[in-house]
C-alpha cells in the first residue's frame, strides 16, 4: 500500500528522536549478479523501503541530529538517458525533490564530498554493520581520512548498527501495513485452496509450484516471499525441501510452504493435504492432532504474553498428541525433560513476519529480557510433525509423513486476529476442495 510522503517522513523523524546525536546512514539495495552479467531481480533493502517507500537501487538516506536540530537528506541516482534505453528511466535528483518530503536530494555521485563536510564534527555514524560490509568499509574510509586530517576537531569514533533502531519501529504495524498483509494473504489463500483443487497423482511438485506462482504474479504480488516448498510425502520432513521436482504419489499427503510478497509485504503459509484427496486414518489423525495444537496456541496469544510461553504450550500439546498417539513412549514430563519430541518437531512455534517473511525485529530487549507480545505484532504460528520414513521407533502407519499447518496472526488490543483464517485448514475443509482426480494411465 503506497503510503502518503508526510508517512515515510514521520518514521525517518521517529528514527531520528531515538538517537541523540549523529548520522544515519541507509543505502538501498544494489544488483545482485546472478551469473556472468545477469542479476538476481532486484529486491529493495527492507529497512531503506520503511524509511523511504523507494523503490529504485543504489540510493541513500542520510539522517542527521544535532544540536542544530534534524536534517534528512536522499541521494538518487542522475537521470541517465543512454541507460534509460536499457534498464527504463529513474526519478532522478528533480523528480526526487519533488516526490520526497526531505531536506535536500543529491546525486549519489556527491555522496563522498558532501559526507566528507557532514561527518565533521560528528561523533557517532549510525550504519548496518553486518550486511553491507563494503559499503560500511567505504564510511570507514571516509571516517579515516578526517581522522587523520588535523584540521578536523571531531569525527566519528563510535559506529552503531542502525538496524537495532529500525527493527524496534517495524515490529508494531501500523494499520496500512497489516492491510498489506491482508492483501498478500488474500492472493496467497486463491493459490493453496487452487493447489489443493488441482494436485493429483503423478504431477511434479515442481507443477504446483508452478501453478502456485502464477496466481501470486496474476494478482499483483511482484513476488513469492521465500521459496516456494512443495513437499510429497516424506519430503515434508526436510525442512527446507525446495527442490520441487518429484511426483506425488496417491496416499501421500503433500506439504506446501508457499506466500506471496505484495507490495514489500510478506505473507507465510503452509498447508497439508491428501494427494488423494482423502486423508487416511493414520494421516488424519496425527493431522488432527497438529491441527488442535495450532488452534489451542493461537487461542493464547494476547498482549503480555512471551513468545517463549507459546513455544512451551506447543511442545507440550504436540508431546502429549504424540504419546497419546504412540509416537513416542513416556511420561508427558520426562518427554519434555529429556527433548524426546525434538526430533519430531524441531523448530520454533513462529517468528515475526513483516517486510520480511522472518522480520527483522529483536525477540528480547537491550537488557537481554524477552519481548512481551503487544498489540501491532505479527507473527507466525506454524507447529508441525515430521516423521522420517526410516523411522523404525514409530508405528509404521505414521511413517513418512510430514505436516505443518502454518498462519499469520496479529495482536490486538484484545487478543489477537487470525489473518489467514480465510484459507481452508480443517480436514472437511480440505477434503472438500481436494478433487483427487486419478489420472488416466
Ligand atoms: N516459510 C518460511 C517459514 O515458515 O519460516
Ligand atoms: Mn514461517
Ligand atoms: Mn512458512
Amino acid at each position: 500500500m503506497k503510503m502518503h510522503e508526510k508517512h515515510y517522513a514521520n518514521r525517518r523523524k521517529s528514527v531520528l528522536k531515538m538517537i541523540d546525536e549523529g548520522v544515519i546512514l541507509i543505502p538501498a539495495a544494489i544488483y545482485q549478479i546472478r551469473s556472468n552479467d545477469t542479476e538476481y531481480p532486484f529486491r529493495q533493502n527492507s529497512n531503506f523501503y520503511y524509511l523511504s517507500g523507494f523503490e529504485e537501487d543504489n540510493a541513500l538516506l542520510l539522517l542527521q541530529r544535532s544540536k542544530k536540530g534534524m536534517k534528512q537528506i536522499l541521494f538518487v541516482q542522475k537521470k541517465d538517458r543512454a541507460k534509460a534505453v536499457w534498464t527504463g528511466k529513474r526519478l532522478g535528483v528533480s523528480g526526487a525533490k519533488k516526490r520526497f518530503l526531505v531536506d535536500k536530494v543529491y546525486a549519489m555521485e556527491a555522496l563522498d564530498k558532501i559526507l566528507s563536510t557532514v561527518l565533521r564534527g560528528v561523533q557517532n555514524v549510525y550504519i548496518d554493520l553486518y550486511d553491507r560490509k563494503e559499503f560500511f568499509h567505504h564510511i570507514l574510509g571516509l571516517c579515516q581520512t578526517l581522522h587523520h586530517d588535523r584540521r578536523v576537531k571531531v569525527s566519528p569514533k563510535c559506529f552503531l548498527h542502525v538496524n537495532s533502531l529500525i527493527e524496534q519501529m517495524r515490529l508494531i504495524k501500523s494499520h496500512d501495513e497489516i492491510a498489506t498483509i491482508e492483501r498478500a494473504l488474500a492472493i496467497t489463500a486463491v493459490a493453496h485452496e487452487t493447489a489443493m483443487k488441482v494436485a493429483k497423482e503423478g504431477m511434479f511438485e515442481y507443477e504446483l509450484q508452478a501453478k502456485i506462482e502464477e496466481i501470486f504474479r496474476a494478482n499483483g504480488a511482484r513476488s513469492d516471499a521465500y521459496s516456494t516448498i512443495v513437499a510429497g510425502g516424506n519430503n515434508a520432513n526436510t525442512l527446507h525441501y525446495i527442490a520441487n521436482d518429484a511426483k506425488l504419489r496417491q496416499g501421500d499427503l503433500v506439504l506446501i510452504d508457499a506466500g506471496c510478497e505484495y507490495e514489500m509485504y510478506a505473507s507465510d503459509i503452509t498447508r497439508t493435504f491428501p494427494v488423494s484427496g482423502t486423508f487416511s486414518p493414520a494421516q488424519k489423525a496425527l493431522y488432527e492432532m497438529v491441527l488442535q495444537v495450532q488452534l489451542q496456541v493461537i487461542a493464547a496469544i494476547r498482549p503480555g504474553i512471551r513468545r517463549s510461553k507459546l513455544q512451551k504450550l506447543c511442545e507440550e500439546k504436540l508431546c502429549a498428541g504424540m504419546i497419546a498417539l504412540g509416537i513416542i513412549k513416556g511420561r508427558l514430563k520426562t518427554v519434555l525433560k529429556n527433548g524426546m519430541h525434538k526430533k519430531y518437531f524441531p523448530h520454533g512455534v513462529g517468528h515475526w513476519m513483516g517486510i520480511d517473511v522472518h522480520d527483522q525485529a529483536p525477540y528480547n530487549d537491550e537488557q537481554g529480557k524477552e519481548l512481551r507480545l503487544e498489540p501491532g505484532m505479527v507473527l507466525t504460528i506454524e507447529p508441525g510433525l515430521y516423521i522420517d520414513k526410516h523411522d523404525k521407533s514409530v508405528p509404521k502407519r505414521y511413517r513418512g509423513i510430514g505436516i505443518r499447518i502454518e498462519d499469520n496472526i496479529v495482536v490486538t488490543a484484545t487478543g489477537h486476529r487470525n489473518l489467514s483464517q480465510h484459507i481452508a485448514k480443517s480436514v472437511a475443509e480440505i477434503e472438500s476442495l481436494c478433487v483427487g482426480v486419478t489420472p488416466a494411465r
